[in-house]
């Protein structure tokens, strides 16, 4: 008969390494399973030899057959189920729902951060310590596994300073949720540009430094990632900031997540109306020239200090680009910058950023400028002041259009008709999700790039 010596000699301290790997650690099974043959021999081994007593022999084996089966079976289930070659989805990190649920204190309420069309945002910590941001995709935004790891798989590969690290996801059953790098100062939404307070001090060298980061972002994503991305969801709550105000992008590449006949799409996009270039709200015109829309509506608002829509302000103001263009065409547009800047900084700067926010926003998109111009004319590498603006496109006149059957010009019935046709939300469009039941946007899934 063997002895254990002689069992241990042939199964060495590796099999028992990943005895205990395999049966307390919370790694992906796949990690593990490799080693189960091993693993079982060298249980079964262990019990032949090291008890003498049968009964014991018999039930510690028992016990080991059930913890293989127990902890085994989920994980073969799931990686039946993902029916992938694990090597397709190198680079991107798969947490297990244990892992994600002990990060977020089973996800408490007291560590949810936000709330976003997509599901909610839990704030967690991991066990070697580092913070994320776990966002758990509402039950409808689950699509099949494999296609959702290849985009997993291509948001994760994505790096830049002024991007959201998508660190990787959980796919275990039912459960789709992206885990990203931890934010520590909010979004734009919730602090310079929300109703909320917020103590952080927004001087115009800190304003510049997001609108510089921002469009440094997205300039990336339309013009050096390949195939490039269209973010479409450019807005407040999107633009995250780190420790040091460093302005993070998030989100993109989401809705390559979503499935194409999801009507909560078309309810996010109404939600966001006002960052809508009329194009992409109106025929569903997906490009990268509705980003930069988006984009020049968001400059507006930091450079302004406030939302796109504030319903509480005299009927006259509550539209900030009908605001800005009314004043750039009476030549004071010095009125629109932010009244709580401190005296002393660039205003002729600020003036050129809001310039280029209406040059964003222009109603054509061909006469949009690309990112990579933006970024250009924001340091002041490119004159912004040879530029010609046309008028912007403003998404309410064509409700208006639609409904009265004539184009009318005066901001104040235009602010009248978004106010009865959108009931946008009372303080800000900026990341709300409001409803906005007028409108439904659908099929805009599928225009891609
Ligand atoms: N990586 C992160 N770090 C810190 N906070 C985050 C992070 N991601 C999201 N949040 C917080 O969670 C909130 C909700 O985000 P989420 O993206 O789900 O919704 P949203 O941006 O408001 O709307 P939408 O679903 O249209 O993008 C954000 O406004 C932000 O406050
Ligand atoms: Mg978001």
């Amino acid at each position: 008969m063997e002895t254990h010596d002689n069992a241990t000699q042939k199964f060495p301290a590796t099999a028992a390494e990943s005895s205990t790997r395999f049966l307390f650690s919370e790694e992906p099974f796949e990690e593990v399973a490799k080693d189960s043959k091993r693993i079982l021999n060298y249980l079964f081994r262990i019990c032949s030899t090291r008890f003498d007593n049968w009964s014991r022999r018999v039930t510690l084996m028992t016990c080991c057959f059930h913890l293989f089966r127990k902890k085994g079976s989920s994980s073969i289930t799931r990686l039946t189920e993902l029916d992938i070659d694990v090597s397709e989805i190198q680079n991107v990190k798969i947490y297990t729902f244990r892992e994600l649920r002990s990060a977020t204190e089973c996800f408490s309420p007291a560590n949810k951060i936000g709330q976003g069309g997509f599901g909610a945002v839990y704030k967690g910590k991991l066990r070697n310590g580092s913070l994320v941001a776990i966002k758990v995709l509402s039950a409808e935004s689950r699509q099949g596994i494999r296609e959702f790891l290849t985009e997993i798989k291509v948001i994760s590969s994505i790096e830049h300073e002024n991007l959201v690290k998508l660190h990787g996801c959980c796919v275990e059953d039912n459960h789709r949720i992206l885990v990203y790098g931890y934010l520590e100062n909010n979004s734009l939404a919730q602090t310079l540009i929300g109703a909320g307070h917020s103590s952080i001090q927004f001087s115009w060298p800190t304003r510049r430094n997001i609108c510089v980061g921002v469009a440094r972002g997205l300039a990336f994503l339309h013009e050096e990632v390949r195939p490039h991305i269209i973010h479409r969801d450019i807005k407040a709550s999107n633009v995250l900031l780190d420790k040091d105000l460093q302005p993070k992008i998030s989100d993109f590449g989401l809705a390559k997540l979503i499935p194409p006949n999801l009507t909560h799409i078309s309810t996010r996009v109404a939600g966001t109306a006002g960052y809508l270039a009329p194009e992409y709200a109106i025929r569903n015109q997906v490009t990268r020239k509705s980003d930069v829309y988006s984009f020049g509506i968001l400059l507006l608002e930091i450079v302004c200090g406030r939302p796109n829509t504030n319903r509480r302000l005299p009927v006259e103001e509550q539209y900030l680009l009908t605001r800005a263009w009314d004043l750039y065409e009476r030549g004071e547009t010095e009125k629109l910058v932010d009244a709580f800047l401190d005296e002393d900084f660039n205003i002729e700067e600020a003036i050129s950023f809001c310039k280029i926010g209406l040059l964003c926003t222009q109603d054509s998109p061909q006469l949009r400028p690309s990112m990579s111009t933006v970024l250009e004319m924001l340091l002041g590498e490119k004159d912004v002041n040879k530029e010609n603006v046309t008028k912007p496109g403003m998404i309410f006149e064509f409700v208006e259009a639609k409904n009265a059957g004539q184009q009318k010009s005066k901001s104040e019935e235009n602010s009248k008709t978004l106010l009865s046709e959108g009931k946008q939300d009372e303080s800000s469009s900026s990341g709300t999700m409001s409803s906005f039941p007028t409108m439904t946007f659908t099929a805009i899934y599928d225009r891609s790039n």
